[in-house]
Parts: structure tokens; C-alpha cells; sequence
């Protein structure tokens, strides 16, 4: 099959894309032809030596997929050979990931498709819907009428967070990098939206929500508590992401004295029942075609290194040049 892989960790370069056997589905694994599949910042940052775990090798790239069910293994339950699913969580604690013509998956990480849905589109949900989920009602708890700050709404997380935010009743204010993001945010369903690079955030937010808000979803790798305690409402909540590296000066008496909780989290620790919860919304919400993935760029299979360096250029060094998922197609 072909698959986009890596012998050894470095920059994009080192993705080859040529032949390797086709996995061989253990007893509750799925072998999934893959249609779709997608970047996520995180597949960037393992290509490039973060070790968080044992790679196998060759190492397959990328943790998200959108296929049709090819053959299951004895103990599958939930699939049937033709059935469309999608999933993620691949790639991931050792497993091999989803950037190739087939895949096989324990049926625990993979759901139904819904009819009518394309696979870009839930494979480009997949990694970030479930965050997004897992963030804002596992951790958040956030409830109707309250307000909801969300930093990069046009972002692969970002994105779907003013949606999700949305459906729940929150009123969303979203920042974006320029007019075109700003108005993208808007239509995501932001009740306001604010460019941050020509206008004041702070006083955006005052205006907003002149109490403050009552959760801040912060999607960058730096985060500033100082900046950040300063925008939440009393009881205000963080719902904090990325920056394995950042240790930023904490403002301790202002957080609590304002009874602010600071949640973090990584989507590939939910367990795949907490995982399922996040996903059956999501299917939910794109049966009833109230939830859309934020698709910025698709490109073919051989394009796999272009894709990890279109996505760490804008993740990691903000060229600005992504707005939103990468898809990539086998
Ligand atoms: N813990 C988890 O489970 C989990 C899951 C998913 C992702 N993550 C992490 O979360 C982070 C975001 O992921 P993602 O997929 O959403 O990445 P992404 O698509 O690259 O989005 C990043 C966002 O950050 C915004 N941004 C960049 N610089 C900014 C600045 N100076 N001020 C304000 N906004 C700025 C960008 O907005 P503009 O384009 O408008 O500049 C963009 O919307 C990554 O670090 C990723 O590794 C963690």
C-alpha cells in the first residue's frame, strides 16, 4: 500500500512516501480503507523528534481518518465490511498512524459516518472535535448564556470550539489574524470577533462581557496568565491545551482570590468511552447539519511533507498561511 512515512525523526524531508505491507487487523482491529485523512500540529512535533513515546519504525504519520470498513477482526462488534467510519486518536502512545491507503484500528477509537457526510469532512473534525468536546463539557462545563473567550477561533481547535460553544448557548467572542479570519470566525458563529493584530483585545473583551468571561479557551503555545486571569469573570475557567515547554510566571492571588480554575487536558488520554460521548455528538450535530469542519487546505498523499510544513509554519511559527485543517488524501 502507500503510505507516508518516516524511518527516523527530523523535519518534514524525512517523510517518504512509497510502499509497505498492508497492516493485518488484530482480533478487534478494523482494517479501514482510508479516504481522508488529516495534519494535526501534534503529528509535526513527534516527525520531529519529541519523543513522547516509542515510535515503531518505519513509522506511519498522522492520528486522523475517514475510510470505509475493508475487513474486520474476529472480536469487532460495531463494523461491518462497506461500512464508512471515521476516527483518530491514531499515531498516538506507539500506534501507527493514519496516513496511508489502509489502517488498521481497535474499533473502540472509530465511529459510524453519517450518511450524506463527506470523509474530508469528519476526517478534519475528527482529532480537534473531540478536544474541542472534551474541553469545553468535560472540562468547561460551560452552560447556556454563558460567555466563552476563544484565542485562534479560525484555528483547527478554535474552530470548532465557537461551534460547539454555539450549540451549547454560549456567547462566543473569537480572535482571528486578519479581516478575512475575523469574518470566517463570525460566520462559525461568533457572536464577536476581534483582530488581534490591529485591534486591542483586552478592551474587545470589556465590551463583550464587562464582568469578564466566564471560560477563556487559550490554543497558543505561550500562554500569558497574567493577560488571561485579567480577562475571566469571578469563577472565570482556563481551558488550557498546548505548550508542553512554556512556564510562564503564574499570577497566584489574582486567580484565586477571582475563584478561577485552570483546566488542562490531552484529547489522546480520554478514554475511548469518554472519546465515544465526544463523537456521537458529533454525529449528531453533522446529521443535523449544525456542525461544519473549518477545511483549509486538501492536498494529495504526496504532498505529505508540504503538509507538515505548511502546518508547523503556521502553528509553530505563525506564518498565518493555515486557516484551519489540512486534509490529506490517500
Ligand atoms: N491537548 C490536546 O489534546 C490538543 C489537541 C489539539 C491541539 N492541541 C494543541 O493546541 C494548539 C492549537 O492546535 P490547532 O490544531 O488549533 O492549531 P492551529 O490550527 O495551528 O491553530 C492555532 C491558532 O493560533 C492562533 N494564533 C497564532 N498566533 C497567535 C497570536 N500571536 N495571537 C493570537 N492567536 C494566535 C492562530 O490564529 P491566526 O491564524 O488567526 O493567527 C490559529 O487560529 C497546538 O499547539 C496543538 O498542538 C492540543
Amino acid at each position: 500500500m502507500k503510505a507516508a512515512y518516516i524511518q527516523q525523526t527530523g523535519p518534514p524531508e524525512c517523510i517518504v512516501v512509497g510502499e509497505l505491507p498492508p497492516p493485518t487487523p488484530g482480533p478487534t482491529e478494523v482494517l479501514v480503507r482510508v479516504t481522508a485523512a488529516a495534519v494535526n500540529p501534534i503529528d509535526t512535533y513527534i516527525r520531529n523528534g519529541a519523543h513522547y513515546w516509542d515510535l515503531p519504525r518505519p513509522f506511519i504519520v498522522g492520528c486522523d481518518l475517514a475510510g470505509v470498513v475493508e475487513r474486520v477482526g474476529e472480536r469487532v462488534r460495531r463494523f461491518v465490511p462497506g461500512d464508512r467510519v471515521w476516527g483518530s486518536n491514531q499515531g498516538l502512545l506507539g500506534r501507527q498512524g493514519t496516513f496511508a491507503e489502509y489502517c488498521a484500528v481497535d474499533e473502540c477509537w472509530l465511529y459510524p459516518t453519517p450518511p450524506g457526510v463527506d470523509d474530508q469532512v469528519v476526517a478534519a473534525l475528527a482529532l480537534v472535535g473531540i478536544t474541542a468536546h472534551l474541553g469545553l463539557f468535560r472540562e468547561a462545563v460551560l452552560q447556556p448564556g454563558q460567555t466563552i473567550g476563544v484565542r485562534g477561533g479560525t484555528g483547527g481547535v478554535g474552530s470548532v470550539v465557537i461551534q460547539m460553544a454555539k450549540l451549547a448557548g454560549g456567547r462566543v467572542i473569537a480572535t482571528g489574524g486578519s479581516a478575512a479570519k475575523v469574518a470566517r470566525c463570525r460566520e462559525l458563529g461568533a457572536d464577536a470577533a476581534v483582530n488581534y493584530r490591529t485591534e486591542d483585545l483586552a478592551s474587545a473583551l470589556r465590551q463583550f462581557a464587562p464582568d469578564g468571561v466566564d471560560v477563556f479557551w487559550e490554543t497558543l503555545r505561550e500562554p500569558d496568565f497574567d493577560e488571561i486571569v485579567g480577562y475571566l469573570a469571578e469563577r472565570g475557567k482556563i481551558v488550557l491545551m498546548a505548550g508542553r515547554d512554556a512556564r510562564p510566571p503564574f499570577p497566584v492571588g489574582p486567580f484565586y482570590v477571582k475563584g478561577c480554575s485552570l483546566h488542562g487536558f490531552v484529547m489522546f488520554k480520554a478514554s475511548p468511552d469518554e472519546q465515544r460521548v465526544c463523537a456521537e455528538d458529533i454525529n449528531r450535530w453533522l446529521r443535523e447539519r449544525k456542525l461544519t469542519a473549518n477545511i483549509s487546505h486538501v492536498l494529495p498523499l504526496a504532498e505529505a511533507a508540504r503538509a507538515h510544513r505548511l502546518q508547523e509554519e503556521s502553528t509553530v511559527h505563525k506564518s498565518g498561511e493555515v486557516a484551519g485543517k489540512i486534509v490529506v488524501l490517500p
